[in-house]
């Protein structure tokens, strides 16, 4: 018989290469290994294959998105979601240091770790299943979590984010975005080995956003994304960056990672592709 190229078999393997992991049902476990392995350390909450100089050019992005969009210095209550070690609450209550901050997360290991390094409270739940009463806040802060959620617990998170907002309240919401996914992963060949080279015990990689999910999902739910961020200069030199880091001594690397990061700041709010995307989401429309 002869044989139809429709290249549906090409489709599938490279597809297969290039998702990166859908969510699987051992969520927690993985992230329970993942953070006992890593403990206090950017590897645990960012890229675990990455330099330290990538982890910190990504952590020092994220932090002044964090810095910028908390407003105030009164008495604010804030809510980390998956909140791991504490990095993101350590700079909030360096700010604010009378804030009420609290973080959640599904890893036992992780909750024990943020009350240690910030004495704050700390407790082990999903986002999906907050409880009703467990108070509204200010802000919500909540970096690369919605991202190892399947469908059904990402419509939960998304409303439970925003009934847990005071009624000026904010998100604070950071995610991968599929626009800059072919950068991340150097076209494809970076999954592609990594999952043929990689002997890894810790299999916690998530899904990135397309186009405009995250506003389609979080309008649908009654709220309105106010404004976003990108990292378009970051996505395009994350190849390079990555290999430098891998090359060079961290001190080396460091004034490329602030040249980058200068001109993400200027252009972080065009319509440009990029790996991750911060966006400020107010709870209803009067928001
Ligand atoms: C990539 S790390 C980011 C941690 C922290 N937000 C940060 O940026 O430093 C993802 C975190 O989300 C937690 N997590 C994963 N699924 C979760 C869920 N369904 N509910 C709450 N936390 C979750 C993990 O345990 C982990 O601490």
């Amino acid at each position: 018989m002869k044989r139809s190229w429709n290249f549906e078999w090409f489709k599938t393997i490279l597809q297969r290469n290039l998702t990166l992991n859908p969510f699987n049902d051992s969520n927690q476990t993985a992230w329970e290994r993942r953070s006992k392995l890593y403990g206090t350390s950017l590897k645990g909450v960012l890229f675990k294959g990455a330099p330290d100089v990538v982890n910190e050019h990504f952590h020092d992005w994220h932090k002044k998105i964090v810095l910028e969009f908390v407003e105030g210095t009164g008495e604010l209550r804030i809510l980390d979601v998956g909140c791991g070690y504490g990095r993101l609450s350590i700079p909030i209550i360096e700010k604010v240091p009378n804030v009420d901050i609290t973080g959640i997360d599904i890893s036992e290991n992780y909750v024990r770790l943020y009350k240690e390094n910030t004495s704050h409270s700390a407790f082990v739940v999903g986002v999906e299943d907050l409880p009703p009463d467990f108070g509204t806040f200010d802000y919500i802060l909540c970096v690369t979590v919605l991202m190892y959620l399947d469908d059904e617990n990402l419509k939960k998170a998304v409303f439970n984010l925003l009934s847990h907002l005071k009624p000026k309240g904010k998100l604070i919401l950071i995610e991968p975005h599929f626009s800059g996914y072919y950068f991340q992963t150097v076209f494809g060949l970076g999954t592609f080995l990594m999952k043929r080279i990689q002997k890894d015990i810790v299999d916690t990689q998530g899904r990135s956003f397309r186009s405009d999910k995250i506003e389609q999902l979080f309008h649908h739910a009654g709220g309105r994304v106010l404004c976003k961020w990108r990292l378009p200069m970051t996505s395009l030199f994350l190849g390079p960056l990555t290999l430098a880091g891998k090359l060079f001594p961290m001190g080396a690397v460091r004034p490329f990672c602030k040249f980058i990061f200068f001109l993400d700041a200027l252009l972080g709010k065009l319509k440009l592709p990029s790996i991750q995307v911060a966006y400020l989401i107010a709870g209803d429309e009067k928001g």
